[in-house]
């Protein structure tokens, strides 16, 4: 079944908006808006948000898993964006670890998970997207790096396909995820999207920034690296890898 819907028009952003409805609406909830006055990125940035250009929305689940899992939720709804993207487009978008799509090692989309959790467990988790769809110019800070679904294949797709696309695909996985509670199912499928696979990453840690080669993932959604000769885990939010 698909989650109940609250669309605006335009909102301060939708991560913000779901963590305030999530306390008065006790199911899965998807809110979408077609602008976002406040757009959060991930550390604190802003998320460029203009107007009819991008998709702009945040799903809240209730999943029954522990606060360390959590972070697999990021993963599954990068693999789902990525699966809605080739089905429509047919192209194959691929992961920067953990949560960025790029294409033609542009990013086009970015995903900003948030949780709240008290003693039982997680009380509810909002995965936040934002994709770039039919954008032609983006903000000098990211106009190197930043590209749009339209300035990389040309066409152009109606972004309620993409997004119904997205959240079948999302709870398609989410289900095969929550018969083991890890990623071991889902592991090749995300690997197999993988951009960092076989290259050399910078791994950021407060130990200071060194090189390693990225390998895969293990079941708990840390990225396996390489790091002189020896094979290390990276967990999301510890640490940044920069590079690509
Ligand atoms: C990133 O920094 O790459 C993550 C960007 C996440 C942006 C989306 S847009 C919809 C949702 N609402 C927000 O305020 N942020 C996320």
């Amino acid at each position: 079944v698909f989650p109940k819907v609250l669309y605006f028009d335009s909102i301060d952003s939708t991560n913000t908006y779901a963590k305030k409805a999530a306390d008065s609406i006790p199911s899965d909830f998807l809110v979408v808006a077609d602008t976002q006055t406040l757009g959060r990125g991930r550390l604190g940035r802003s998320w460029s948000s203009p107007s009819s250009t991008g998709i702009y929305m945040s799903l809240c689940i209730r999943p029954n898993i522990s606060l360390e899992k959590a972070s697999m939720i990021t993963l599954i709804m990068a693999t789902a964006i990525c699966d809605a993207i080739e089905e429509l487009y047919h192209i194959s978008p691929l992961i920067k670890w953990p949560n960025d799509i790029v294409i033609n090692s542009k990013k086009i989309c970015g995903i900003l998970t948030e949780m709240s959790c008290d003693m039982d467990g997680i009380k509810y988790i909002i995965s936040g997207v934002g994709i770039n769809v039919y954008d032609t110019s983006f903000p000098d800070d990211i106009k190197d790096t930043a590209s749009s679904l339209l300035l990389e294949t040309g066409t152009k797709k109606d972004r309620a396909k993409i997004i119904s696309s997205a959240i079948y695909h999302f709870y398609e996985d989410l289900d095969t995820f929550m018969q083991t509670e890890d990623m071991s199912a889902l592991k090749s499928k995300y690997e197999s999207r993988l951009a960092n696979i076989g290259r050399e990453v910078m791994i950021l840690d407060p130990k200071g920034e060194y090189p390693a080669t990225a390998l895969g993932i293990d079941e708990t959604g840390a990225l396996l690296v390489n790091a002189n000769g020896k094979v290390k885990r990276v967990i999301s939010g510890e640490v940044s890898v920069r590079g690509i």
